[in-house]
């Protein structure tokens, strides 16, 4: 069993991929950490603290970075996730669950090195606590079993950004800390929109979790409402995209990816920013901008109807 810690910023798609992750036999959650991005930081950790008690798991949650590495507070996504971040589903006023006292980054650090060789993060957010948690003690990219983040695009399968014509949300947040996540010396994979926009869950298996998936099931279907409406506006399509999940898929099973290889750097300002680009293994560039770097993996393509089975079969 893989320990993992979650990084998130719940989040309709962080909801359903914490749902997920915590389905599963393979993965054992020991932290989630709570970073700004589909909104402020108290509503996602609040957000955290009430999946936790709404999924049940016993795992801490740690409050995170409320700002990018720059300092800045960013924009939110409430046009995608409504206006509490969780697709707007009713959140008590009383929510048993506290946060950890630890800020986020340190509490990465911690289970890090209490297990070392053991622990992978799966980070679905603006990569801020990552960043800072490698400032502060970097050797604990030698101690981390692996990485495997939500975000970026690649344009191999003709999915470009979603916040900007080259860049990804994830990305284009805190683009100075996902350049520093990726040009670590650990192993990143890197799930983007290549592959997370493959994988649509659409109203009929929305409906099945519904009908056939219990309370967890239930609770997918009515987060999934308002962030259904939105892609229905903008993408035309009948269905969510999956995001998040497909990072904890990865965790679960690398062989329903196709991956590649090489250097990833990100555009840090300008019209390009938060851009993601991969060097292939063949190309010699007289550049120090990718050699110093390690390789990090990208996934390229992605087995949609064995990943939609492992989702929808985690919860019926
Ligand atoms: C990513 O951005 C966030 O809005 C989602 O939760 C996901 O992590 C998709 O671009
Ligand atoms: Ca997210």
């Amino acid at each position: 069993m893989r320990k993992v810690i979650f990084d998130t910023d719940p989040g309709v798609d962080d909801a359903m991929a914490l749902a997920f992750l915590t389905r599963r036999p393979e993965l054992e959650l020991i932290g989630v950490t709570t970073v700004l991005g589909n909104a402020d930081i108290e509503t996602v950790t609040r957000n955290a603290l009430f999946l936790k008690d709404r999924l049940g798991f016993e795992a801490p949650v740690a409050q995170g970075s409320g700002v990018t590495l720059l300092g800045k507070h960013g924009s939110h996504a409430k046009h995608v996730h409504g206006q509490n971040a969780l697709g707007d589903v009713p959140i008590p006023d009383l929510i048993h669950s506290r946060p950890d006292g630890r800020r986020g980054h340190r509490m990465m650090i911690d289970l890090i090195r209490a297990n070392p060789g053991e622990v992978t993060i799966i980070a679905v957010g603006r990569m801020t606590n990552l960043a800072r948690a490698l400032d502060k003690d970097a050797e604990i990219a030698r101690l981390v079993q692996g990485v495997v983040v939500m975000g970026g695009a690649f344009g191999t399968s003709g999915h470009t950004g979603n916040v900007s014509p080259v860049a990804e949300a994830n990305i284009a947040g805190d683009p100075e800390a996902a350049d520093a996540v990726f040009t670590a010396h650990w192993p990143v994979t890197i799930v983007g929109l290549d592959v997370t926009q493959e994988v649509v869950l659409d109203v009929a298996l929305l409906e099945r979790l519904r009908d056939h998936g219990g309370e967890q099931g239930r609770f997918l279907y009515e987060v999934s409402r308002s962030y259904l409406g939105f892609h229905q506006k903008t993408r035309k399509l009948d269905g969510v995209f999956a995001h998040d999940s497909l990072a904890v898929a990865y965790a679960v099973d690398p062989s329903l990816f196709t991956t590649r290889q090489g250097p990833v750097r990100v555009i840090c300002g300008g019209l390009a920013s938060g851009q993601t680009i991969q060097k292939m293994e063949r190309a010699p560039y007289p550049s120090t901008a990718w050699d110093p770097h390690p390789a990090q993996s990208v996934c390229i393509r992605v087995d949609v109807p064995r990943v939609l089975e492992l989702f929808t079969g985690s919860f019926l």
